[in-house]
């Protein structure tokens, strides 16, 4: 059933190269993915500005007792010497105690604070995890004219394939990741899991996508060019991110496809494709239909092609599409359907920790 839902769909061919050779192989799979990476920088995200950052965290202030005591708390400034000039913004690091170098989320913030209604911090802690958190808008501001501010101004701007905020807020992710990976003393710099819902589901996908250095991608409610295939979509399209803040998060040459996306030389499953072999995990709430959790599904279905040329199982999961409830923790594509609206929800982290439980990642 599934398989013929994809059939319908028509999607472009994750495994045939742009000149017909089918990928069979890791070498020619690694190939591919060098050229999906160029699709996407030039119709999706916008190219990366070369800015050759050089990254150092200094921590302003420690909380040695915080969370009753449970915890260490550090605001770290992250200071990044570019090519474009010096960029800084700040960070929320919080530590569990009873465990020696945590594994770690690296949560992408709607709020600068780091308690807030989609991060139940403490639960979390007593998991035995480690937070990191980045307010997105520290970062390049989700309003119009932002152009002038933020990670915006280290780099000339064309109206094609220029990065958009998405890429930005990615670019920052890489940053705060450049930081991390000199805490070996504090985390466990292996398991370091990137998670973002809705547009910053958007933004983890694409982070944790172009870095394997994160161990792990969560994409939470992520719906259009985040985990839905466009093809075959139910709620939002590309018209619809023409308006509003949305219409910079992507590079113009992307917006050019509005009631076209049929045409688009790709589709979601090529972006999550290039998380494997590494653990992605992809959620959907039953409500959410402006996202599409069938779509989200079926996009996490696709990407399956990468992981088994690589040997690896996906997503593993029945051949229907999914009822809320549904757990998928088999492969290294885990899968859940939560009942209710659009939502990070204590529900959501719960599952992710299950399943970094269950692999240890
Ligand atoms: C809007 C937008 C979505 C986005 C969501 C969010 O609904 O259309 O694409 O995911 O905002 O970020 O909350």
């Amino acid at each position: 059933m599934i398989k013929e839902e994809l059939e319908i769909r028509h999607l472009p061919k994750l495994l045939v190269s742009e000149d017909g050779t089918k990928v069979e192989t890791v070498p020619q799979w690694e190939h591919r993915r060098e050229e999906i990476v160029e699709i996407l920088d030039n119709f999706l995200i916008g190219i990366e500005p070369q800015l050759k950052p050089h990254t150092e965290g200094k921590i302003e202030r420690t909380d040695e007792n915080a969370m009753a005591g449970k915890a260490v708390y550090h605001f770290v400034d992250v200071e990044v010497d570019t090519l474009g000039g010096f960029f800084q913004f700040p960070i929320h690091m919080i530590l569990p105690k009873h465990v020696e170098k945590p594994p770690m989320f690296f949560y992408l913030s709607f709020e600068p604070a780091l308690v807030n209604e989609f991060c139940p911090v403490e639960e979390i802690l007593d998991n035995g995890y480690g937070i990191v958190s980045m307010y997105y808008q520290d970062i390049a501001p989700d309003t119009d004219s932002r152009f002038l501010t933020g990670a915006a101004r280290l780099a000339p701007r064309n109206n094609f394939n220029s990065w958009g905020t998405i890429g930005m807020w990615a670019w920052a992710g890489h940053r705060v990741m450049d930081y991390l990976q000199t805490q070996s003393d504090l985390i466990d710099t292996n398991r370091i899991a990137v998670v973002g819902h809705s547009r910053l589901g958007k933004t983890s996908l694409w982070c944790g996508a172009t870095d394997p250095r994160f161990s792990m991608v969560i994409t939470n409610d992520s719906g259009g060019a985040g985990s839905a295939l466009f093809r075959g979509k139910k709620g939002e399209m590309i018209m619809n991110l023409k308006h509003g803040s949305s219409k910079y998060w992507y590079c113009g040459n992307f917006l050019d496809y509005a009631r076209n996306e049929r045409q688009l030389p790709f589709d979601q499953h090529f972006v999550m494709a290039l998380v494997a072999p590494r653990y992605l995990y992809v959620s959907s709430a039953e409500q959410d239909e402006w996202a599409d959790p069938r779509s989200e599904f079926l996009g996490a279905m696709a990407s399956n092609e990468a992981y088994e040329l690589l040997g690896e199982k996906g997503l593993v999961a029945p051949d229907r599409f999914p009822v809320p409830g549904d757990t998928f923790h088999e492969g290294k594509i885990g899968y859940h359907m939560r009942p209710g609206t659009h939502f990070l929800s204590r529900y959501d982290w719960e599952k992710f920790m299950d399943y970094r439980k269950l692999h240890g990642c």
